[in-house]
């Protein structure tokens, strides 16, 4: 039984870097092979034990909202014509009647600000904060594998990778005081730090588990980071009064915030998918092939 019921998933980011698709519909619509990637959040969410879900939405958003409400016109035309298998994945995409909550944000001042706006749903209890940008292929879920992990450490946790040096500064980076097989404990945590700044190479994937404390810390945060209030800084913060551990969770992990690493979980998703493992082995190998030829002159 999992103690933790409750899951914020911020959506209310602009996705620039995906325009002009991003134009129309919402990012976190765009397909990964064939579910949007906001599903891939939402389905780990409910793995881990997750009832409630929080999305913090702004303008243009309402595809979300859709996505995951029902659909009964399409149910009943897939039912008649006996699509079993279209009408499987239409009804696994819904939430449970009443489980959703859209909340808006209007100011874009940052994540920890998302993070703020669900306080009165969240109340007194330990929450959730999924990025959708960070999609996740691991066994039994990232969530559900820290779930098990915060259990014995309480307080804040947030999922960690080990970066490249170079690359801390597109991350918040923690301190690590001890490690305890995956659990690294912190005394702080920095937003985006400078290489030669950088405490470690610990950088905090878009998971956290964090207890209702960070409300009050959010509420007086000044802005950090890029001009925005960071919810690295409120956790790093936190460090005095709370345990604050990263989690290096088993699985692979794909920046769908980027064109690149959207490519890339679409390749590694596509391969793992049984019926499509054969054709998309060929069509990588034909383009290698062409790639190179093309070099080669
Ligand atoms: C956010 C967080 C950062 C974290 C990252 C993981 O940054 O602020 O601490 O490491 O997500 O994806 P963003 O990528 O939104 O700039």
């Amino acid at each position: 039984m999992s103690h933790v019921k409750i899951a914020v998933f911020p959506v209310a980011g602009l996705g620039t870097r995906f325009l002009p698709a991003t134009k129309s519909i919402p990012k976190e619509m765009l397909p990964v092979v064939d579910r949007p990637l906001i599903e891939y959040a939402v389905e780990e969410a409910r793995a881990a034990g997750i009832e409630e879900f929080v999305f913090v939405t702004s303008a243009s958003k309402r595809a979300i909202e859709d996505h995951f409400g029902a659909a009964p016109e399409l149910e009943r035309q897939l039912r008649t014509a006996r699509k079993t298998a279209a009408l499987d994945a239409v009804s696994r995409s819904r939430l449970p009647e009443g489980s959703s909550t859209f909340l808006r944000q209007d100011n874009p001042r940052g994540l920890g600000h998302a993070v703020s706006l669900a306080a009165r749903l969240v109340g007194d209890r330990p929450f959730a904060v999924l990025l959708p940008d960070d999609v996740i292929d691991a066994p039994g879920g990232c969530l559900r594998q820290m779930v098990a992990a915060h259990a014995e450490t309480g307080g804040h946790m947030v999922a960690t990778m080990t970066v490249d040096r170079e690359a801390t500064r597109a991350y918040g980076v923690l301190d690590v005081t001890e490690r305890a097989g995956r659990i690294f404990h912190a005394r702080g945590l920095v937003e985006k730090p400078a290489p030669e700044a950088a405490p470690s190479r610990e950088a905090v994937v878009g998971r956290y588990i964090l207890d209702p404390a960070i409300f009050r810390r959010l509420a007086t945060l000044r802005p950090g980071a890029g001009g925005e209030i960071q919810l690295t800084d409120a956790i790093s913060a936190d460090c005095e009064n709370l345990p604050v551990s990263g989690f290096g969770f088993d699985g692979a992990r794909y920046d769908c915030g980027s064109v690149a690493g959207y490519l890339e979980a679409n390749l590694a998703f596509a391969l793992s998918r049984p019926e499509l493992t054969g054709g998309t082995l060929d069509m990588m190998a034909r383009h290698l092939a062409r790639h190179q030829t093309r070099g080669a002159a």
